[in-house]
């Protein structure tokens, strides 16, 4: 049987412990699972992410690091004063570690209370499809966080407010 998704990993980042780390053949990510996942892509090729790294303004830089027919992950840049949007991942479940510097997230799961957290240098964070969450660098220092969903490619729905998240 032929995958939907070809495997593709970053030309910077084709190392094979990444293309182990990625397991092509598993078809879907639990939220631990994918935590783990960026946790281990952080701690393990600190080196060739930050080589890799860059940094834009006004608009953040990204890039795709690895995408299988079960889970995508993302290098994300973030220069003080920028963040995203509310959003969700469209009902995936989805993970990041903190690479370099420091970060505000504010989450909520539907009907629950909206929360704040600092996520640190190294700190993983792991969650399931309901949760929609606000990302930012409200510090001085620029920031990069590494990010996996599964399932991969669904479009993310933005809010005007963490309020309106059903
Ligand atoms: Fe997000």
């Amino acid at each position: 049987m032929t995958l939907a998704i070809d495997l593709d990993v970053h030309p910077a980042l084709d190392l094979p412990l990444l293309r182990d780390l990625i397991l092509p053949e598993r078809p879907l990510w639990t939220p631990s699972q994918l935590r783990d996942l960026t946790s281990t892509i952080t701690t393990e090729l600190t080196t060739p992410l930050l080589d890799v790294l860059r940094f834009e303004e006004p608009q953040r830089w990204w890039a795709r690091l690895a995408l299988t027919g079960g889970v995508e992950v993302w290098l994300l840049s973030w220069l003080p004063g920028q963040g995203t949007e509310p959003h969700d991942h469209g009902g995936a479940a989805g993970s990041f570690t903190v690479l370099k510097g420091q970060l505000t997230e504010d989450y909520r799961y539907p009907g629950g209370p909206i929360r704040t957290m600092k996520r640190q240098l190294g700190e993983a964070v792991g969650f399931s499809g309901g949760r929609a969450h606000q990302v930012r660098n409200l510090g001085v220092a620029p920031a990069a966080s590494v990010h996996a969903y599964s399932p991969p490619l669904l479009p993310t729905r933005e809010y005007a407010s963490l309020e309106d998240v059903k």
